[in-house]
């Protein structure tokens, strides 16, 4: 038996969904724990191209049982054209999708003022947000106003605190954002029929998992985001509403700790964010636009350019001890085939003083002075490299030296979208 957390080291689209799909041809169940229809994975499977946003990402394995966690934020619009694509694409969903009765519930409201705040914010000072709704739901979830998937089960109960819940968005949506009323009654007929669509998958997941756990099932728990954008060790305030480090998978799914046997973090050969905020290695110039070229670094989610810049191994080992990493999965090696010379940051300067540990604050984060390590490329394709032993030197030179620097081994090396591109250590 196994529990794994996968959970993304760096800013998000680090390649988890290849990777979680990879890892379960071998598992019985993949669950999601936090985040919701802001994440993009994206799986290249038999030539074919998927993107889930709310369903784990174990789904194309036939026999495995995917759970939405009671972490997760769900917006029912999302995931009901989630399984209506899936289904087109002949991937059945019955009796595999498993939703947690405790998952809170994304309403058109949280997407309104999630616009709403960054549009009001302006260029200068929003977050970049993926407008699906994540920070206002999670806002009323702390604030215990939010609406749970049990909630739909019981109609009545369920239409008044979504009247109580609208009549008080429509205050803050007209009077501080001036914009229009929603019309209640609208709005409760159209979520009442969810009840009938999200009936047959909901579920008490934490029992589903811990049971699992006790028969000793191979259990996949997939992160969202990345550590750099957690509300309390990200890059706050430019950061996402949840707790995409490992913790958050135990809270996120009710499994506890020590059922965890190991944590993979899933690594980018170098670095990218999507949306604004400090990124120490950021790459304004050519270099930067040949790694958007040769990753084709577009979000997964709202198509935005991604900012790309150098592997920031400063960064790395502070999310390696963050999350408890135990191994890289280390993507894209293939995208830095034709660099002749590769950076990688080892060193945050600030005021003349190397720095001991990752700063808590933006300002000190974008005034840095960056020390880099340069290494020679591997200058050939790795599109044909099988086994850890058919890569170039430098590029198991480059792979070395990351372990070394964060401690870690380097597992699997990604070189391709694809499935099967993967070395496996
Ligand atoms: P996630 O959010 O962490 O699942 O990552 P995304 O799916 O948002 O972004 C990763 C992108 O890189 C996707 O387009 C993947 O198909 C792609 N990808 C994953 N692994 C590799 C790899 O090793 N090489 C290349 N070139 N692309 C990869
Ligand atoms: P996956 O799971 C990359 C970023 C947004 C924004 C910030 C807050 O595909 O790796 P939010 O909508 O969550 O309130 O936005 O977080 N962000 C992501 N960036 N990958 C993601 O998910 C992301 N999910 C959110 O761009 O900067
Ligand atoms: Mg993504």
């Amino acid at each position: 038996m196994s529990v794994k957390i996968i959970v993304g080291a760096q800013w998000g689209d680090e390649g988890k969904g290849k990777i979680v799909d990879l890892l379960s041809e071998k598992a019985d169940i993949v669950a999601r724990y936090q985040g919701g229809a802001n994440a993009g994975h994206t799986i290249v499977a038999n030539g074919t191209k998927y993107v889930l946003h709310l369903i784990p990402s174990g789904i194309l394995q036939d026999d495995v049982q995917c759970i939405i966690g009671n972490g997760v934020v769900i917006d029912p619009v999302a995931l009901m054209d989630e399984i209506s694509i899936l289904e087109s694409l002949g991937i059945s969903i019955d009796g595999r999708l498993f939703i947690s009765h405790k998952a809170h519930v994304i309403m058109p409201y949280h997407k309104l003022l999630d616009k709403a705040k960054e549009e009001s914010a302006g260029a200068s000072k929003s977050i970049g947000t993926t407008g699906r709704g994540i920070g206002p739901c999670y806002i009323d979830k702390f604030n215990r106003t939010g609406i749970r998937i049990v909630d739909l089960l019981d109609r009545d109960n369920f239409a008044e605190k979504l009247r109580a819940n609208i009549a008080e968005k429509n205050q803050v949506l007209t009077k501080i954002y001036d914009q229009e009323q929603l019309n209640v009654e609208q709005i409760v007929t159209e979520y009442l029929e969810f009840d009938k669509k999200i009936d047959p998958y909901i579920t008490d997941t934490t029992l589903l998992l811990n049971n699992a756990v006790r028969e000793g099932k191979n259990i996949l728990m997939e992160g969202a985001q990345g550590a750099l954008l957690d509300v309390d060790h990200g890059t706050y305030p430019f950061v996402t509403s949840s707790n995409p480090t490992s913790g958050g998978a135990c809270t996120g799914l009710g499994v506890p700790p020590t059922a965890v046997d190991s944590i993979i973090g899933v690594v980018k050969a170098y670095s990218t964010r999507v949306g604004n905020g400090p990124f120490p290695t950021e790459l304004h110039n050519d270099i930067g636009e040949h790694l958007r070229k040769n990753g084709h670094e577009f979000g997964a989610t709202t198509g935005r350019p991604r900012r790309c810049g150098w592997l920031d191994l400063v960064a790395l080992k502070y999310s390696v001890m963050v999350n408890g990493i135990t191994e890289i999965a280390l993507t894209k090696m293939d995208v830095l085939d034709d660099f002749p010379t590769i950076d990688i940051a080892v060193g945050y300067i600030n005021k003349g003083k190397k720095l001991k540990s990752f700063p808590a604050d933006c300002d000190t984060l974008d005034n840095l002075t960056l020390e880099y390590v340069t290494l020679d490329g591997w200058n050939q394709s790795l599109a044909p490299c099988k086994h850890y032993d058919d890569l170039p030197e430098n590029a198991k030179k480059y792979i070395q030296f990351i372990e070394e620097f964060v401690g870690v081994p380097v597992s699997i090396v990604s070189t391709s979208p694809d499935r099967e591109a993967t070395i496996v250590r």
